[in-house]
């Protein structure tokens, strides 16, 4: 369990950022956060890895604590992060060594290590590119590796922040598939988002605004009772058809999965 407890925030002292933001993340939720731009979502995101630490108040996931430096080693290890810029998460030169660099910095055996790679590498479909330079790869294959090298470190929680912003929609659409498949085999999922239609795959969506969670519940919840335009964000085009065309369907991504069920119904 994740949890924040009290948590306040700041860089610089006068501007607070986080103002005593409590919520908890249990076991292989798939939990989707937005709010506008500037609002804190990625100090969020910082925070639950041990990266940044609170100024007030506790980040725990389970018996380790990010302000305890002894434990960061394992938060490290069990709670990864993929970022927006693909470009900026490489430091090797090849897909493989990309994803043995991750493992011997957390000290994981020589003879573990292929398999690892393999594992990783195969839930994300790319295992045919182990010996290619990560900078002759498309965005969402780059996004893939970098996902990977996350795999490889078998984390029980996965934050996406911002991770398909940067990619064409072929490769958004790879990224936001392997998402669902890792939720589906029980990991922990965390998508941080400015697209609307991708958060209706969480189960729960969290609204970051004005440093605390304004709303906690689910996404189809969220969309009905939540003036969206008031915090920066859109409704997504499934919402704005189901809503329009009164559908008693429930409210899914897949507008045309939708449809599909309302004509079989009628
Ligand atoms: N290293 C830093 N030093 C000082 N201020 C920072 C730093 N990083 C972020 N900020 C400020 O803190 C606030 C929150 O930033 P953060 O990146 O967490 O927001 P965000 O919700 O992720 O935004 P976006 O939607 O643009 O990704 C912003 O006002 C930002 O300018
Ligand atoms: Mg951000």
């Amino acid at each position: 369990m994740l949890i924040f407890d009290h948590v306040h925030f700041y860089y610089q002292q006068e501007h607070p950022i986080l103002d005593d933001l409590s919520f908890t993340i249990e076991p292989g939720e798939f939990v989707a956060m937005v709010g506008a731009n500037g609002c804190g979502k990625s100090t969020v995101a910082k925070l639950m890895d041990g990266l940044l630490l609170p100024k007030q108040g506790h980040v725990t996931f389970g018996n380790l604590e990010t302000s305890n430096p002894e434990d960061l080693v394992s938060i490290h290890e069990k709670i990864g992060i993929v970022f927006q810029n693909p470009e900026d998460q490489f430091i090797t030169t090849t897909v493989l060594d990309e994803i043995l660099f991750g493992l011997q910095n957390i000290r994981v055996p020589r003879e573990e290590m292929d398999q690892r790679v393999e594992e990783a590498l195969h839930m994300v479909h790319m295992e045919d590119y182990k010996e290619a330079m990560p900078h002759h790869l498309s965005g969402g294959q780059k996004q893939r590796v970098a996902i990977a090298a996350i795999l490889a470190m078998r984390p029980q929680i996965i934050i996406f922040d911002e991770a398909t912003s940067m990619l064409d929609p072929e490769g958004r659409e790879q990224v936001m598939k392997i998402m669902k498949e890792l939720h589906r085999q029980g990991m922990t999922i965390i998508h941080i988002t400015h697209h609307m239609d991708e958060v209706l795959f969480a189960k729960r969506l969290l609204l970051l605004h004005e440093g605390r969670i304004e709303f906690d519940g689910e996404p189809a919840t969220f969309f009905e009772t939540v003036n969206v335009t008031d915090y920066q964000l859109e409704k997504p085009f499934s919402v704005r058809l189901h809503q329009n065309l009164h559908l008693n369907t429930p409210l899914t991504a897949d507008w045309k999965e939708m449809i599909r069920s309302e004509w079989n119904a009628n």
